[in-house]
């Protein structure tokens, strides 16, 4: 009798095992290669979409800030020509979703960058973002004492600004303090200034 309900519990053990691993088969994975791209204004995104199942299909819509061009779309490749709207840099973030046999798989996300080819300039670019978004605790008459209201300031700490604006809004280092997280483009902004070296002008 022991050995019956052992052996019972043991295929049952192994019917719920399979079915759960076939589920997971069954279910499509998406990979885009290249994850993330970095393009010319102008010019086309090539993002190769492909995923663990053969004849899976995929699907996508896009949200573009500071670009146009993007539209939502279907195929095994994005390939959009993006041209920035204003001048320094935009967002294209696809969401991808991969289906087969009818099982739609986890949604991807593809984030392109587009660039102008120009350098990212504290005055242009960097200066409207700390006055808009940390103007009211660090700029002059701010509650805050550390100032961040000129080139020198700003430049000396980039590194922290960085570190505090990527942080997730609940965290104690979040900033902008109590309020909401800075736009994607405008931390790619940030980030980028300090790549082309942290120019004023
Ligand atoms: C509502 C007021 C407020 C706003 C808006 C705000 N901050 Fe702050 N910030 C603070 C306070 C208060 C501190 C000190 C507490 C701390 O270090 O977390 C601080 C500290 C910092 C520090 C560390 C300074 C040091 O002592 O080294 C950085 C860097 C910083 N903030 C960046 C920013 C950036 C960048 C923005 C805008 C995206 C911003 N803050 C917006 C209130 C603010």
């Amino acid at each position: 009798m022991k050995k019956l309900i052992f052996l019972s519990a043991l295929i049952s053990a192994v019917v719920i095992f399979n079915s759960c691993t076939k589920e997971e088969l069954d279910k499509p994975v998406a990979t885009a290669t290249p994850s993330s791209q970095t393009i010319k204004s102008g010019k086309k995104t090539n993002i190769a979409l492909t995923a663990n199942l053969s004849g899976t299909t995929f699907s996508w819509t896009v949200k573009q800030a500071g670009v146009s061009g993007a539209t939502d779309g279907n195929g095994p490749v994005i390939a959009q020509a993006l041209t920035l709207t204003g001048n320094s840099l935009g967002i294209a973030t696809y969401t991808v979703t991969p289906v087969s046999g009818g099982v739609t798989g986890d949604n991807i996300t593809v984030v392109v960058t587009v660039e102008s080819g120009q350098k990212i300039t504290y005055v242009a670019d960097i200066k409207p973002i700390m006055i808009n978004n940390c103007g009211s605790c660090h700029l002059a008459g701010g509650s805050h004492p550390k100032k961040f209201d000129n080139y020198t300031t700003t430049k000396n700490n980039i590194n922290e600004i960085l570190k505090r604006v990527q942080q997730s809004p609940g965290s104690d280092e979040f900033m902008p303090q109590g309020g909401s997280k800075l736009s994607t483009t405008n931390i790619e902004l940030l980030k980028k200034w300090q790549a082309d070296g942290l120019p004023e002008l």
